[in-house]
């Protein structure tokens, strides 16, 4: 196995290279954070949801689990300076624990490579709706002919197998260029390009007449309405869309610089990915509601209801491209930080070339994408547990891994890395580091571990007296 090299000043350094700045590093983690999560996936979760309720939830999960569990992968990631499995390794017998701890990093490895296998494909969606809105596909379109676009776009297997390897290709190509060249370009120009295009289409949806009933929509809670297997998806999705629990902030953040701030840099993140997903509402409610369409869509809200509106709007053809442009290179960026730790690992485990383990990692994530491919066509009618393939791999790995993963990240920096290790890289023992080691040792295991039995069913229901 390949080792990092250690510096002059006796600090490891990883063999991949270092994010040459402290804003390229949050860019990148932004990048990774940043992606379908926000755009596709956080309003079609809160539309199923019912809304108001379930965004509190998920922003109290966002701070209290998400942020905490997002510190210590990086603090864990830079000390140890290798791929996840490696460093969960090397730190479980450096912090007087054992190599098994190795096991919570593969967890996260798999989980990244399953997500990544549908990730991919919905990414696959966004690329070809770039090409149908710059033709003018939906261009004055009906409600139907909109429909009827996306679900006969979705039942062609190969149109969609056929996007699926587009997209790999792109997330392969870039990772196989490495740290310095390849995920830090790629961001350097992505992400400032997304935020300027997400403002211009704010514009247009307050504009719309109907940003009213959106934000309503989004912040009026009924919390009656709330039932545990919706607080377990508002955790899961916080865990998704902060990309945290999987290794994959640890994988960046073992490529990052000694000197900079985490608690500063995931704070940066952190207000970074929720600021868009609100954002992503508030676009998209207000458009729901101003063309009488059902905010509980599903996975086609975004690919239906948009194409839908931007139709009917002057320079609607224009704003559409605008908008699937926008979500492919954030698609783009995510699927960076889902295929990376597996990438670092192939490289360090089987002393791969970089170029080398991403064509094969990509090509087994590209197989094992054909789950979802069918899920919406050939095999869309066998349906188990949650629902389609899809449906069961998406919850398997968000409301499941991802979770369980991040449970045992937090366990491990606040539990059992020393004291010392821990205010180490988290820059002395100010108040900034107590707060974290609160909610990383009391707050957020205890919190992950309740919302999780109690939507499985274990513990039993209250009985408020
Ligand atoms: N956070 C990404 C999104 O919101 C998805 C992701 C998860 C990326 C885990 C990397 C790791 O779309």
């Amino acid at each position: 196995m390949l080792t990092p090299e250690t510096s002059d000043n006796g600090k490891r350094k990883s063999l991949h290279g270092h994010w040459s700045s402290r804003m390229a590093f949050i860019l990148a983690v932004t990048g990774s954070a940043v992606g379908l999560g926000n755009i596709w996936k956080f309003p079609y979760i809160a539309g199923q949801n019912g809304g108001g309720a379930f965004v509190l939830v998920y922003l109290l999960c966002v701070f209290l689990i998400g942020m905490p569990v997002m510190m210590s992968e990086i603090l864990i990631g830079r000390r140890g300076r290798r791929n996840p499995v490696a460093t969960m390794a090397l730190l479980g017998k450096e912090e007087g624990s054992s190599s098994h701890w190795k096991w919570v990093g593969s967890l996260g490895v798999l989980a990244g490579v399953l997500i990544l296998s549908y990730y991919s494909v919905i990414g696959g969606w966004t690329l070809a709706y770039v090409f149908k809105s710059v033709s003018g596909t939906f261009t004055g379109a009906s409600a139907t002919a909109v429909g009827a676009e996306f679900s006969s776009f979705t039942s062609s297997w190969w149109k969609l197998a056929l996007c699926h390897t587009f997209f790999m290709g792109l997330t392969v190509f870039v990772v196989a260029r490495g740290v310095e060249r390849g995920l830090e370009k790629a961001v350097r120009f992505m992400v400032p390009a997304l935020l300027l295009l997400m403002f211009t289409l704010l514009g247009y949806s307050i504009n719309s007449g109907h940003f009213g009933s959106g934000v309503a929509f989004m912040f009026s809670a009924d919390f009656d309405a709330l039932t545990w297997d919706s607080v377990l998806a508002a955790m899961g999705q916080a865990f998704f869309t902060l990309s945290v629990g999987m290794g994959a902030i640890m994988a960046y953040g073992a490529y990052l610089p000694e000197e900079t701030s985490i608690t500063g840099a995931s704070a940066a993140v952190v207000i970074a990915d929720t600021g868009i997903a609100i954002l992503a509402g508030l676009v998209i409610f207000p458009l729901v509601f101003a063309n009488g369409l059902d905010p509980a869509d599903g996975p086609g809200l975004v690919f239906v209801t948009l194409p839908l509106a931007f139709g009917h709007m002057t320079g609607g053809t224009f704003f559409a491209t605008l908008f699937f442009v926008l979500l492919t290179f954030a698609a783009w960026t995510s699927a960076l930080g889902l295929v990376e730790p597996a990438v670092a690992w192939c490289v360090e485990h089987f002393k791969r070339s970089r170029a080398e383990a991403a064509v094969i990692v990509g090509s087994v994530i590209w197989v094992l994408g054909f789950a979802t491919v069918f899920s919406f066509n050939a095999i869309s009618g066998v349906t188990f547990f949650r629902g389609t393939l899809f449906d069961n791999i998406d919850y398997l790995t968000s409301n499941v891994m991802l979770p369980l993963s991040g449970l045992l990240i937090t366990i491990f920096a606040a539990w059992v890395m020393c004291r010392n290790s821990t205010s180490e890289e988290l820059g002395g023992a100010g108040t900034g580091y107590r707060v974290w080691r609160f909610l990383a040792r009391f707050v957020a295991p205890v919190a992950i571990l309740f919302v999780f039995l109690k939507a499985i069913g274990v513990l039993p229901e209250m009985s408020g007296g």
